[in-house]
């Protein structure tokens, strides 16, 4: 018989999907002796962890806690429930649509005006790693002028995350990051519950549920997991629909003739090369998955990018096709989405709607700007990456008016 994928090798960093084929077919459960955990890859399983809640998420608690402090992704339960319905108001359709469109048009238009009459960029590092973290900045109401200071503080806190070659330098950054964001926030917050404003910080300083607010510290929490859940996966999601329509032309065409599809291809890339690949879960009791049982307490692994590549559940899975009818588009962004990107249940992303927000401006404004976008000559794509996943750099060339 084979071996199994080791998920830690240099061989799937460099390209994971032959691997989560591997799984998918022979080691639908697969333990895994170096993370001490469990792996699931088809959907059906990766579907169920996420779904039923007698998965827990505490063991986030060694990988989110020393950076981020306790924030609701660790939490579950009653303490969950509560947190969630503190902060999830302030990311729903319609106070986004009022509120923040206007500031996510105007950054957009911002960055882009930077490069626009270079000719050419890197739509990573010039675009996809700023753009999210500007918008998050100016929702929360802080200083324009801190853009540079909070995309410093975002590079740091995901580098930290994805350590996997436990780099001291990269884990001593990550952690001077918290101690930071406190000095810096703290003053700010305490100041915002004397003058409350229209603000998305003011949002969370007033927000109560059952006498229960959010204290200093865990508003500072939540801000700092907005840098990382907000900023890494919009960035990588980003980079990503731009890698996937360039290396399409026909796509490509398609979409810049009818922005409508934008949200197709949008959702298709989710599907295709989702910015999270990775998942933890914990069983509060024994679990039959793929007809092995995960017991209680152990640490369940649970392979988005391989769930999403699942020929059981989607034809062609290996296709990037935006119009494809085996991936429900109005659903893909409410916690019934038929993709696993942002997962489901409990836990399903707080910011899918404002990523979705984010994803069509950004787009919209870039094809917008750069007319006859391709890429850089003689560049070929590539994704980097084991937890999260994105292309390191897009370089492009296109025509200035
Ligand atoms: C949760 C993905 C954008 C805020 C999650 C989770 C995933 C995810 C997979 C679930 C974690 C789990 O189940 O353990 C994504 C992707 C995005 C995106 C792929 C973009 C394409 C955003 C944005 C924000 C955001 C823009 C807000 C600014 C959050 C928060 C949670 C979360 C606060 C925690 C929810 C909870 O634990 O109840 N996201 N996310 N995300 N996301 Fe996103």
């Amino acid at each position: 018989t084979r071996e199994a994928p080791d998920i830690l090798s240099a061989e799937f960093a460099e390209d994971p999907y032959p691997a989560y084929r591997i799984m998918r077919d022979e080691f639908p459960l697969l333990w895994h002796e170096p993370t001490q955990s469990y792996i699931v890859s088809r959907y059906e399983d990766v579907h169920t962890a996420f779904r039923n809640p007698v998965f827990t998420t505490e063991n986030y608690e060694w990988q989110l806690e020393p950076v981020h402090g306790r924030t609701i992704v660790q939490m579950s339960g009653r303490e969950h429930a509560t947190h969630r319905a503190l902060v999830a108001p302030a990311f729903r359709g319609d106070e986004l649509q009022e509120k923040f469109l206007p500031v996510i048009e105007r950054n957009a238009r911002e960055l882009i005006e930077r490069f626009q009459g270079a000719g050419q960029a890197d739509l990573v590092a010039d675009f996809a790693t700023r753009f999210p973290i500007n918008v998050i900045v100016d929702m929360l109401g802080l200083s324009k002028d801190d853009h540079d200071k909070f995309h410093d503080w975002y590079t740091a806190i995901i580098g930290f995350l994805g350590n996997l070659s436990q780099d001291p330098d990269v884990a001593a950054a990550g952690l001077r990051t918290r101690e930071e964001l406190a000095d810096y926030l703290i003053p700010i917050i305490r100041e915002r519950r004397e003058n409350l404003g229209d603000d998305l910080l003011s949002t969370l300083c007033s927000a109560e549920i059952d006498g229960t607010q959010m204290s200093d510290e865990e508003i500072k929490a939540f801000c700092s997991l907005l840098l990382a859940a907000g900023g890494e996966t919009t960035d990588k999601a980003m980079a990503s629909l731009f890698t996937n329509l360039l290396t399409h032309p026909e796509q490509m065409a398609a979409v810049r003739e009818d922005r409508s599809l934008i949200s197709a291809a949008f959702v298709e890339t989710l599907r295709y090369s989702p910015p999270v690949h990775m998942i933890m879960r914990q069983p509060a009791e024994d679990v039959e998955l793929s007809g092995g049982v995960v017991p209680a307490g152990s640490t369940l692994t649970c392979l988005i990018g391989a769930a999403n590549r699942d020929d059981r559940k989607y034809a062609e899975p290996d296709r990037f096709n935006i119009f494809r009818e085996d991936v429900l588009i109005d659903r893909a962004f409410s916690a019934a989405a038929n993709h696993l990107a942002f997962s489901l249940g409990r836990h399903f992303c707080v910011g899918a709607l404002l990523s979705k927000a984010e994803v069509e401006v950004g787009t919209n404004q870039l094809l917008d700007a750069l007319p006859n976008l391709e890429l850089a000559e003689g560049f070929v794509p590539a994704e980097q990456g084991v937890f999260t996943r994105g292309p390191a750099e897009l370089p492009v060339r296109f025509t200035t008016n």
